[in-house]
């Protein structure tokens, strides 16, 4: 790999895709150490060299990676192709990247040999954020510096990058604020600030998925219209909102007003709503001649709607105060997390992955391809409902025995083993739904990167 990233150097290829390429890669690093963290669930000594405490952070650092690379990915090569908006440097997104690989290199060694110190997330030690923070500081001021000059209205999608770049920034630092003992010391403090932090962090990088959503559905349709609608702009509007008060519903044990917990609630649910509805409209406006041009992208987007339906009814479910207290830390909150980061992120972040691979390299998938990428888009997504169901039944169970108080954790832990057993089966039937999508991907970005 690391071959053709030089020569991709020399040649002044397209950046996008090599992001986009890194964001491949790290999927399939993520969900890798995923099956493992899964596997040690039911056989702890699976894998003794690397432990729960190691693939854990190694999957989600892994996975957040993949959302992060492949939505910059596409940012960078859809504002000078699509958008009329040649980049401000196109030297600092090669910076950007090769910051990105670095840090990420080492940041997966400190996992390796059980260097941590950080928190949930950011486990890694604290120093690695400094990279982490330059890098966005350089892609959000080459992000601003080229948008700015776009006259006119700006699409909704400009809107929704710029809002998820900005508060990135901002939440990252916030969710350092740890380090200083004025936070550190007072623990309802601590707690707050931490938790707040890393709701609005999730909040920033739905803009960036949310956006590249709506910018594959204007493109795959041709027309500006979903881009340019109230609907979307609502949605941006009540994405923002979520972004500031979303975080209400993480701290359920730390005192606070009401209103802000219904009130955060309340948005968050709508925003999910919205995203059903546009991508609903959407796919009914489409013509049988445009479904069929970009039938992959077009599949990815249609599967993201489902599993919006799908967590919406579980948002609502958890979000309930009563239910929310009983469930919170148990594998419903894991079915949550996963739910969306799979269902809705990654399937519409494989959308664009593919709608901008077939743009790029002129590639028309073969047949041959083409069947195997079909296959694992219902292997993974049918492996994906009894990865998440086996999640619910297990967290509802361990929920109910908890309550119950008969039971110790060792009896607990026996008795939701057969669906954690389902669960490690399905994740792994997912993975290899996921390869199956993923390497003709790869294979089209290698022809590409070496032509
Ligand atoms: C695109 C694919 C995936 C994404 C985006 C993803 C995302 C995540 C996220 C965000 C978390 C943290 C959840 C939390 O903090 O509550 C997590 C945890 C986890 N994931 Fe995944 N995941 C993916 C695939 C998989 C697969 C295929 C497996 C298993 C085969 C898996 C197994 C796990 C396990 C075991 C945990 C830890 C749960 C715990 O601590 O109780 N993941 N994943």
């Amino acid at each position: 790999m690391m071959e053709q990233l030089v020569k991709n150097e020399k040649k002044k290829k397209e950046i996008g895709i090599v992001f986009i390429l890194l964001a491949l890669i790290s999927l399939i690093g993520g969900v890798f150490f995923g099956s493992i963290s899964a596997l040690q669930f039911i056989i702890p000594d699976f894998l003794n060299s690397i432990p729960f405490v190691k693939s854990r952070p190694l999957h989600v650092s892994l996975v957040v990676a993949w959302i992060f690379l492949s939505s910059i990915g596409g940012i960078y090569y859809y504002l000078p192709r699509y958008c009329n908006l040649p980049l401000f440097s196109n030297k600092l997104p090669r910076i950007h990247f090769w910051i990105f690989l670095f840090t990420g290199v080492i940041i997966l060694t400190c996992y390796i040999i059980g260097k941590f110190g950080g928190r949930e997330y950011w486990e890694f030690p604290p120093i690695l954020a400094i990279p982490i923070f330059i890098s966005w500081i350089l892609f959000g001021f080459n992000y601003f510096k080229t948008v700015f000059k776009k006259v006119g209205q700006w699409p909704v999608y400009l809107w929704m990058w710029g809002t998820g770049i900005f508060f990135f920034l901002f939440t990252f630092s916030e969710s350092y604020l740890w380090l200083f003992p004025y936070f550190r010391d007072n623990i309802v403090r601590d707690i707050t600030v931490q938790w707040k932090a890393y709701g609005a962090l999730v909040g920033s990088w739905n803009m960036l998925v949310y956006g590249t959503a709506i910018f594959v559905m204007e493109r795959v349709k041709g027309d500006e219209s979903v881009a340019k609608s109230k609907l979307s702009y609502l949605m941006y509007f009540l994405g923002f909102t979520n972004l500031l008060f979303g975080w209400a519903h993480h701290i359920y044990i730390v005192p606070s007003a009401p209103w802000i917990r219904y009130f955060a609630y309340f948005i968050s649910m709508t925003e999910l709503l919205i995203l059903g509805k546009i991508i609903w409209n959407w796919k009914n406006s489409l013509s049988e001649a445009k479904k069929d041009f970009h039938i992959i992208s077009y599949r990815f987007i249609v599967a993201s709607d489902i599993w919006v339906m799908l967590n919406l009814a579980l948002a609502l479910v958890i979000s309930v105060p009563a239910i929310n207290i009983f469930t919170h830390g148990t594998h419903i909150t894991v079915a949550h997390a996963m739910g969306s980061t799979i269902g809705i992120n990654t399937m519409i972040l494989l959308a664009s992955c593919f709608f901008l691979i077939g743009d790029i390299t002129k590639h028309q998938f073969q047949l041959q391809h083409r069947k195997i990428i079909k296959s694992g888009f219902w292997i993974t997504n049918i492996f994906l409902m009894i990865f998440w169901l086996s999640l619910l039944f297990a967290g509802a169970e361990k929920g109910k025995l908890i309550v119950e108080d008969k039971l110790s954790f060792q009896e607990i832990m026996q008795n939701i083993s057969p669906y954690l057993t389902v669960f490690t089966i399905s994740g792994i039937g997912m993975f290899i739904g996921l390869l199956m999508v993923i390497f003709p991907a790869l294979k089209a970005i290698k022809t590409y990167l070496l032509n």
